[in-house]
């Protein structure tokens, strides 16, 4: 399973969780990644971390004040870039983009998408893996895998009827690595997650627990 850590912008320490990601992933057979704000990239992917951006922008080198390149990104450090998540929507021109600015930098991807639906939408544009996250769950504490597992079930099948090398990963309120393991049950290959980890008191003993039964 591919576990990765979405700090959003809480106020947790990203090289605490970094160090905290590169440990962890080092003693379980779990993939685990840390994707730290942007102007943390850097420092974060110095610790080892397997590093991932929360977005880049569908551009390319030029006059573009205030956006976020691939390339810049990828000369940080990072692996891969979520695009699209829900807490930073785009259109599906700017989805197509941006997987291919990322791809361009040789970075791996991930599209978020509300529903199987746009997971179909999204599984079309040829990213790495598509990530269903139901945001009213987002936050919540309460598991997708839990609350609405048949739409982890329609994504992945949304997937595969577009394309069967897209991976398909679920979030939104997992916590727990009986979460973890539902998710996978269900079909997906991954999960994201961030309260869960970034604001734990102690997100090192979080990850341990999250993939504990794995
Ligand atoms: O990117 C992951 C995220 O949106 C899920 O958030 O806090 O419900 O784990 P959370």
């Amino acid at each position: 399973m591919f576990v990765l850590v979405n700090l959003k912008t809480y106020p947790c320490d990203p090289l605490e969780v970094a160090e905290a990601v590169r440990d962890v992933d080092d003693e379980t057979d779990a993939r685990i990644a840390v994707a730290p704000q942007a102007t943390h990239l850097e420092r974060v992917a110095e610790t080892g971390a397997e590093t991932w951006a929360q977005h880049v922008d569908p551009i390319d080198y030029g006059s573009n004040t205030g956006h976020t390149l691939a390339e810049t990104v990828a000369d940080a450090g990072a692996d891969g870039t979520l695009l699209n998540h829900s807490e930073q929507r785009l259109k599906l021109a700017d989805i197509d983009g941006a997987v291919q600015a990322a791809q361009r930098a040789d970075l791996e991807t991930i599209v978020c998408a509300n529903n199987p639906a746009q997971i179909g939408a999204a599984a079309a544009l040829g990213p790495d893996a598509v990530a269903v996250e139901p945001p009213e769950l987002i936050g919540t504490g309460t598991p997708v895998s839990q609350a609405d597992p048949d739409i982890v079930e329609d994504a992945v099948d949304a997937a595969a009827n577009v394309d069967d090398d897209v991976d398909v990963l679920c979030g939104a309120g997992i916590s727990t690595g009986d979460d973890v393991v539902a998710a996978g049950d269900l079909g997906a290959e991954g999960v994201l997650l961030a309260s869960g980890v970034a604001k734990a008191d102690d997100p090192r003993a979080a990850l341990e627990d999250l993939v504990e039964p794995l």
